[in-house]
């Protein structure tokens, strides 16, 4: 899907930039702004929720450009938190097109951000001894997952408009089934069919405010 050359580089409103897939006419973030909308859904609605913990296992679904991995590292070493983070990714994006992306501009470093790049696939990697990381180069639908394992998950998939299957109650049981009691999901879509798998399956499901641009997102727990 990402490996082709259908992917451009498009700069957000808060300057930092995001891709674009013109075939299926997405994006990998809100174009208001990539940084400010993973910061608000995945750090503060998530990641600062665990503040207290001493430890913290996240799963990532969609690792993407890599923003929400740097983004995390940063926290984890702002705040002394050990972060182990696992993310899964089908269409890893290629280094003519993660070399030319701006977060190290903003985020830590540059090398920090090449670095979440360059780390091999499917091997855990220490990056400090706040941040451990595993990439795997797979599909979420046919990824063995842990059990009762993950405190915090960021769901960061393409609409269910593009990837209904994503959305479905047989990945959405397979990821809750990854969690550990209380460990909490958050995401940057509340579709209705969506909510409604999450209730399925148990999940308290709270609708909070969106990012700039947008209504509603959701956190749910288990
Ligand atoms: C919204 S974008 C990623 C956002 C990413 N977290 C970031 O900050 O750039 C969705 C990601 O899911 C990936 N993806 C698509 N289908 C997938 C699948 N079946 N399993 C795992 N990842 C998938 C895409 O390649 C893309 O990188």
């Amino acid at each position: 899907m990402t490996e082709g050359k259908d992917i451009r580089i498009i700069e957000t409103e808060d300057g930092s930039h995001s891709l674009e897939l013109p075939n299926l006419n997405e994006t990998y973030h809100s174009k208001y702004g990539a940084i400010q909308e993973s910061e608000y859904v995945y750090i503060k609605q998530g990641f600062s929720q665990f503040v207290k913990t001493n430890g913290l296992k996240i799963l990532e679904i969609g690792f993407g450009t890599g923003l929400n991995a740097l983004l995390t590292l940063r926290e984890a070493l702002k705040r002394k938190v050990a972060v182990e983070y696992h993310t899964v990714e089908a269409y890893p994006i290629l280094p003519e097109v993660y070399e030319k992306l701006n977060y190290g501009k903003y985020i830590l470093s540059a090398e920090a951000f090449l670095n979440l790049h360059q780390i091999s696939w499917d091997e855990q990697k220490e990056v400090s001894p706040y941040f451990k990381i595993k990439k795997y180069h797979q599909k979420v639908e046919e990824i063995d997952l842990p059990h009762n394992y993950f405190d915090l998950v960021y769901f960061d998939a393409f609409a269910p408009s593009k990837q209904a299957d994503i959305w479905s109650v047989k990945v959405l049981e397979k990821v809750g089934n990854s969690m550990a009691t209380g460990g909490k999901f958050v995401t940057y879509c509340a579709q209705g069919a969506f909510k409604r798998n999450l209730k399925t399956l148990g999940f308290k499901v709270e609708e909070l405010q969106g990012p700039p641009g947008k209504m509603q997102m959701i956190r749910a727990v288990k």
